[in-house]
């Protein structure tokens, strides 16, 4: 670097705090009546986190940590030299891949797809690659477990519980982002006996019937119409659902899974709140419990499936953006309806009851 673009790198310890994302992953701005609007925050969602801990590497894990990976491809640590001239450089190791792998699989093949359009200059197949990645990396952001599943003579009763794996919120970042429970019943001729969460080819959740459903947080699912979704949600002064961060006039609902050593006394805890979750006690630092109960009066053995599943475009965000009408607006929304947006499988579990 010294003898082609005069440069001298030095060692810059800040690189590998975290704090060093935060400056720009985290996004505020003033909301329509002056007050504060956290857009995004993973660094604040983290800072309340037990990831939370740089001085001893072997008990915290910083963003880099988990979006850096120290290792290759096929898992072995990075060992190299610096550069391949002049060619005596010692190997060393403590080197980071800049991926930087989040969940937006969605985006990335969009961009791969329209890449001439884009005018990105990466190419297709390293988007693509890196779509699938994303892919990979969600299967690490959570897990399911089936807390118990009981019978009545005409009521079956399964708990389901979520646990986040990342080192913030889940999903974080972008409000956008949604995460659901896909939740099935079946008797054992395989007829579904009670649904929540299913979704069409679109990618749009099945059995809601309006926008307003959506802003529910539950504790307890016993009709097919509820479905548990996890995000924000923001909405402008008209109550209206909004994209735009200028025009946010209120938090409708944030019941994003915690991460782990979340506290509801941290110093950053008005920025970061919980909104619609109060009454659910089982809303905890790393974890959400979830109830469903359906009638069922048959003699046949149910099967039982959870899907947690991850959707970073949602169908109606791009219902919204259509609505805009500048030239890239609708450019936008002509490529990422012809992109496929079925949501990601982020865990599953399976039982019988
Ligand atoms: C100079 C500003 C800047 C800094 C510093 C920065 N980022 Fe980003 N990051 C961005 C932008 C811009 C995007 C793209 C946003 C988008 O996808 O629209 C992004 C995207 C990401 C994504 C998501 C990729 C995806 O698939 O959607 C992850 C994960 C990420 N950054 C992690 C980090 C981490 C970890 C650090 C600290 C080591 C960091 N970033 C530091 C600006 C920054
Ligand atoms: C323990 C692992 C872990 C740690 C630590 C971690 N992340 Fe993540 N991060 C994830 C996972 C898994 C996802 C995908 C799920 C999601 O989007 O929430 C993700 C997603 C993201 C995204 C994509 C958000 C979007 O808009 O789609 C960003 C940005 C990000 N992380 C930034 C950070 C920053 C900044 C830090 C440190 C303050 C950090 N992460 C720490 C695991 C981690």
């Amino acid at each position: 670097m010294e003898m082609f673009i005069r440069y001298t790198p030095e060692y810059s310890e800040h690189m590998k705090s975290s704090a060093l994302c935060a400056t720009c992953h985290t996004v505020i701005v003033p909301g329509t009546n002056g007050q504060e609007v956290v857009e995004q925050a993973p660094y604040l969602e983290w800072l309340n986190s037990t990831y939370n801990n740089e001085s001893d590497e072997a008990a915290g894990i910083s963003c880099q940590g988990c979006h850096m990976p120290r290792v290759d491809e096929q898992g072995q640590i990075i060992a190299t030299a610096i550069a391949k001239f002049p060619d005596d450089l010692p190997t060393r190791g403590r080197y980071s891949q800049h991926t930087f792998v989040g969940g937006n699989s969605f985006m990335l093949r969009l961009m791969a797809e329209y890449d001439e359009w884009v005018g990105s200059n990466i190419p297709p197949a390293v988007l693509e690659a890196n779509a699938r990645l994303s892919e990979e990396h969600l299967g690490k952001a959570a897990t399911l477990e089936i807390l118990s599943a009981e019978r009545s003579a005409d009521v079956a009763t399964v708990r389901v519980q979520v646990n986040n794996r990342s080192g913030h919120k889940l999903p974080t970042g972008y409000p956008t982002r949604r995460v659901w429970l896909h939740f099935t019943a079946r008797d054992s001729t395989g007829q579904v006996v009670f649904e929540s969460g299913g979704y069409g080819a679109e990618g749009r959740i099945s059995g809601l019937s309006s926008e307003t459903d959506t802003r529910l947080h539950h504790d307890e699912i016993d009709s097919t119409d509820k479905v548990q979704i996890w995000q924000q949600i923001l909405v402008d002064a008209d109550d209206k659902l909004t994209l735009r961060a200028l025009d946010v006039a209120a938090v409708a609902k944030d019941n994003r899974i915690l991460p782990l050593g979340w506290s509801n006394s941290h110093d950053q805890i008005g920025r970061i709140r919980a909104v619609g979750t109060d009454s659910d006690n089982n809303f905890i630092a790393g974890s959400d419990a979830l109830t469903y109960r359906f009638p069922y009066a048959g003699n046949s053995e149910l099967s039982i499936s959870a899907e947690l599943v991850y959707q970073s475009v949602p169908p109606k965000v791009i219902d919204t953006v259509s609505g805009f009408r500048t030239a890239a607006s609708e450019r936008f929304v002509e490529m990422a309806r012809t992109v496929d947006n079925l949501p990601i499988l982020l865990a599953k579990v399976e039982g019988s009851l």
